[in-house]
């Protein structure tokens, strides 16, 4: 059987804990790679790595690269090249750097990868989704953003941390773009199967969703860049559905034009943004609804209506990109 190839773009800190965490599942090859002067970061880390499969028990070919000549044909390429957030700077003052970035970067992800599942990390996460969609003409299928994933995670190590239980039984949903605006939402959150409103206040329920909402903000405010371990952790559960065809249903950004009333009616013309969607070896295979009460239903469309603002900013630095 031909195991999976797995493409890195950008051995930084998000990168390489990919790297990290789909070699020690053994997910399949694995290439990183970065710009040529940080070719040497990019042979190294995968050259150290490599270096664990004895103690750990993997068997993946690992390659460090900046020739794209070494991705071809991959199954599943993540894109994490681009500048992070410093303390001060939000998601979206990344734009204008990243932009330029990702749009290089899908191109040659089309040339050499052309029936790849993408997945981007890079920040401002549905505006840079929307990019590689348009920078590579890929199908909508074949595009997610990882966001969702990173931030559900986070929801449920608060509440499991407010709680005293394992992070294991909480189930939770969080939808919407992946900015301080995103939507958590307890009407959809359990402890077991049971619901979480019956076991926290509102007082307390509402602490853990602002913590996730801005739980990105407080690790760069405690290390000075943002945060890797859980953003890659979370990819690469994007990853595993993907190669194993698993059928998991996560939430991602994905392509919507009447779903969740994204932009209804508009083909052809619709945004990423984060919904639950069902991941297999398709990439995503369906997106799964659910109807929207009261508040949840409003800051849905508030955060829809941040990433339109973000895409159109993307319009305005690459008009060819509308
Ligand atoms: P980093 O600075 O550690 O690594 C970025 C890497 O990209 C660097 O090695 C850089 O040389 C490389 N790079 C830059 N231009 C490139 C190009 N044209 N081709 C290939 N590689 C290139 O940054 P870090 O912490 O790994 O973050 C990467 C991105 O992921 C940032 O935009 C960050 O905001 C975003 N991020 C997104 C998250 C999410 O949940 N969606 C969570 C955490 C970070
Ligand atoms: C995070 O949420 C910065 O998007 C990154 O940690």
């Amino acid at each position: 059987m031909r195991r999976a190839k797995i493409s890195v773009i950008g051995a930084g800190n998000v990168g390489a804990t990919c790297a990290h965490w789909a070699a020690a599942k053994e997910l399949g090859d694995i290439v990183l790679l970065d710009i040529p002067d940080r070719v040497g970061v990019a042979k190294g880390k995968a050259l150290d790595l490599a270096c664990c499969g004895p103690i750990e028990e993997f068997d993946c070919r690992i390659t460090g690269t900046s020739d794209y000549a070494d991705t071809t044909d991959s199954d599943v390429v993540v894109v994490t090249a681009g500048l992070p957030r410093k303390p001060g700077m939000s998601r979206d003052d990344l734009i204008q750097t990243n932009v330029k970035i990702v749009r290089e970067v899908s191109q040659q992800v089309a040339r050499h990868s052309p029936n790849a599942v993408m997945i981007v990390v890079s920040n401002p996460l549905d505006a840079m989704v929307y990019t590689a969609w348009k920078s590579s003409g890929f199908p909508t299928h074949r595009i997610l953003g990882q966001a969702g994933a990173l931030d559900v995670a986070r929801f449920r190590t608060f509440l499991a941390m407010e709680l005293g239980c394992s992070v294991e039984d909480i189930q939770a949903l969080l939808l919407g773009g992946h900015g301080d605006d995103m939507v958590p939402l307890p009407r959809f959150t359990s402890v077991h199967g049971i619901p979480i409103t019956m076991l926290l206040s509102k007082e307390k329920i509402d602490a853990c969703t602002q913590r996730a909402k801005v739980g990105g903000g407080e690790i760069v405010t405690l290390m000075g860049t943002s945060a890797y371990y859980a953003p890659a952790s979370g990819t690469i559960q994007m990853v595993e559905a993907i190669v194993k065809d698993k059928k998991r249903i996560l939430p991602c950004a994905a392509y919507c034009e009447n779903e969740f009333g994204v932009a209804p009616g508009a083909v052809g013309k619709g945004y990423f943004i984060g919904v639950p969607c069902v991941l297999g070896s398709g990439g995503m295979e369906r997106i799964v609804q659910v109807a929207l009460e009261g508040d949840e239903a409003r800051l849905m469309t508030e955060s829809i209506s941040h990433v339109k603002d973000l895409v159109a900013t993307v319009c305005r630095i690459f008009p060819e990109l509308a």
